[in-house]
């Protein structure tokens, strides 16, 4: 099948990509996170064609994108009042919503579940085309599983060409990291996968913020299945380090002398001072994020970088993390499982 591209799309091409996802097609679709796979949520056939693009496994549920709150009443049994509070205060943004699905949702797009994931972007030209639909649009990050998600329309091209009916590029995404994911019940918040809207904005709205014990502990069944499976992996062994800039340096400059085969790095500007210092790195792929805890920066950065490292061929990866406080918690959340599980966290 031919990927066709719509670049910042005219408002005759909205209207057709609109009716395109309505019609069944999966179109490719940016959001201020990350770019997503869009389908028709209502249409089974249409959300197969995702799994299928994807190599997603069946049981994981998928987002369903709306233009506004209004559209959220026919997709749920009721809205509580805290529900309807954290939409009034973070819609459109990147936090996702999981409540009672209604008979109108099928299984398909809550992979069995009883409750059905609602998301709003912050993306003007993303809730056109949302609005142009008519109908929910399921959407997925848009890489094929397993691997970093997509921020940019090359990105997603990458992956998908020849998989999907077209792409939307709007450029790269705002973000650059997943809508945070949340269950609310009654007066209560427990979330499932962190991101852009942290713990402590929530407890701005909320009385009671919890994270799902899965996510602290790794122990038992997460309640996003998603955050089961093997994630945001590059093609290179990836180690994240954490630190002050001259002990990640030290140690970074450590580990380099025992790898052979090409190396990525992605590191502060304050580590990358200390660490040109110490080692030849005219021979490595550098990327420098921005300053030391810039969590915004790297959150920015994150998939790109890992996406430019496999373009490089790169087979080891020293990545430097942030402290997990605030958005700190979704960006180490993710470098946890690109390396898996190698965090080192270097004391001065
Ligand atoms: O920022 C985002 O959320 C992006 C953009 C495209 O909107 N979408 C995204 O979708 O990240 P995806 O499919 O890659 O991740 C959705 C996560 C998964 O971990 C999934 O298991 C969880 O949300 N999820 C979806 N529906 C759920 C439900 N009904 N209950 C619990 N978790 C759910
Ligand atoms: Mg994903």
């Amino acid at each position: 099948m031919e990927t066709k591209i719509y670049k910042y799309p005219t408002e005759k091409e909205i209207e057709c990509i609109g009716k395109m996802l309505r019609d069944g097609c999966v179109v490719a679709l940016p959001t201020e996170t990350v770019y997503g796979l869009g389908a028709n949520g209502l249409d089974e056939t249409a959300m197969d064609k995702i799994y299928q693009a994807k190599g997603r496994p069946s049981d994981n549920p998928l987002i369903l994108h709306v233009p506004s709150m209004e559209a959220v009443t026919p997709l749920v049994r009721e809205i509580s009042e805290t529900a309807n509070r954290l939409m009034e205060t973070f819609w459109p943004g990147p936090l996702t919503i999981t409540l009672p699905k209604s008979d109108l949702v099928p299984y398909r797009a809550t992979g069995g579940l009883d409750r059905v994931a609602l998301r709003c972007p912050n993306h003007e030209l993303c809730r056109s085309i949302l609005q142009a639909a008519g109908v929910p649009i399921a959407a997925p990050s848009a890489n094929i599983s397993g691997r970093p998600s997509p921020t940019s329309a090359e990105a997603v091209l990458h992956d998908m060409k020849g998989r999907i009916d077209a792409i939307v590029d709007a450029g790269n995404c705002q973000i650059g990291v997943e809508s945070t994911v949340v269950e609310v019940n009654d007066n209560k918040v427990t979330i499932l996968r962190p991101g852009g809207i942290t713990k402590d904005m929530l407890e701005k709205v909320v009385d009671t913020v919890v994270y799902d014990t899965h996510m602290v502990t790794g122990n038992g069944v997460p309640k996003a299945p998603g955050m089961k499976y093997k994630h945001y992996a590059p093609d290179g062994e990836m180690t994240t380090l954490v630190g002050d800039p001259l002990a990640v340096a030290r140690e970074m400059a450590r580990m380099m002398a025992t790898l052979s085969g090409p190396i990525g790095l992605l590191i502060s500007q304050e580590a990358y001072e200390f660490l040109h210092t110490m080692v030849d790195v005219s021979k490595v792929h550098c990327i420098i994020y921005g300053h030391h805890q810039d969590d915004t920066s790297l959150a920015n950065k994150l998939y790109a970088s890992l996406l430019e490292f496999n373009k490089q061929g790169v087979t080891h990866i020293l990545a430097e993390g942030v402290k997990s406080e605030g958005m700190g918690v979704a960006i180490m959340n993710r470098m946890e499982k690109s390396s898996d599980h190698r965090i080192v966290i270097v004391k001065k």
